[in-house]
């Protein structure tokens, strides 16, 4: 099969040396589309993406008063839905790669209600600039699947969660139907790219379905949960398994 270019640049940065080459691509390209971020996230879910937000929200139950670690936060917007949720008396932190989006989730915070201790930095996923056993929850949606190192993310999440605190992980998967599969495949591959290239005029809508070829199946990230020594781990499917949330419970 004829690779594109594409596929070809996400291979070459999927390598384990060319981890440092790949922080930087992907810093760029999301300091480039920091802007359109949330008007395409809007287009390619058709809107439902807060809903998913939502629901891993809800799912873990997040309480009153809790201390929220979000990585890989981007525009902050599973930062926002925690804090209405953790209300005044909480403390939600956000850490991303990317300078860009990290301003555009500033502006967004400084307008949430009745907020709770709010705070950005710069940083990466797998190194995470905070002290270990701190936060309730540590939560990530679509972003451990751009990182250089998947497994050490998760476990970095772990660290600094306290005992009896959760991790989540929101973002996409891989459907079970074979059909399903197909059609979604080709929205990823086909559509999303043209909607891109016209609404953020950026080849990261090539680059983000490709991303997903090499982020593994449910089972798999369920596997890493455990691996890395988190309890009562479970999957949730959204949407035919189009998207998953795995949770898993530091003991
Ligand atoms: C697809 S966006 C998701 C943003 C947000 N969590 C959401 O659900 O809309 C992926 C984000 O992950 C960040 N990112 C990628 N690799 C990272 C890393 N190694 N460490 C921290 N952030 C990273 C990017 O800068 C980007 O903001």
């Amino acid at each position: 099969m004829v690779k594109t270019r594409i596929q070809e640049k996400v291979e070459h940065l999927n390598k384990r040396e060319n981890k440092r080459e790949k922080a930087a691509y992907v810093r760029k390209m999301f300091n480039e589309i920091a802007g359109r971020y949330d008007i395409m996230n809007r287009l390619i879910s058709g809107g439902i993406d807060p809903l998913w937000r939502e629901f891993a929200i809800t799912e873990i139950k997040l309480a009153d008063g809790a201390k929220v670690l979000d990585v890989c936060t981007g525009t902050c917007d599973l930062a926002i839905t925690a804090a209405k949720r953790t209300g005044a008396g909480g403390e939600v932190f956000g850490v991303d790669l990317s300078e860009g989006m990290l301003r555009v989730g500033l502006g967004k915070i400084k307008n949430v209600k009745n907020s709770p201790v709010m705070a950005l930095s710069q940083g990466r996923a797998e190194d995470l600039p905070f002290r270990s056993d701190y936060f309730d929850v540590a939560m990530a949606s679509c972003g451990i699947r751009n990182t250089t190192d998947i497994p050490k993310s998760f476990s970095e999440m772990m660290r600094v969660v306290k005992p009896g605190g959760v991790v989540f992980n929101l973002d996409l998967g891989h459907p079970k139907n074979k059909i399903f599969d197909k059609l979604y495949r080709f929205y990823f591959f086909n559509i999303v790219p043209i909607v891109g290239k016209l609404f953020s005029h950026s080849e990261a809508y090539s680059y983000l379905p490709n991303s997903l070829l090499t982020f593994p199946d449910q089972e798999t990230i369920k596997k890493i949960f455990e691996d890395i020594g988190l309890k009562r781990v479970r999957y949730h499917n959204l949407l035919g398994g189009a998207m998953a949330l795995h949770i898993g419970y530091k003991e």
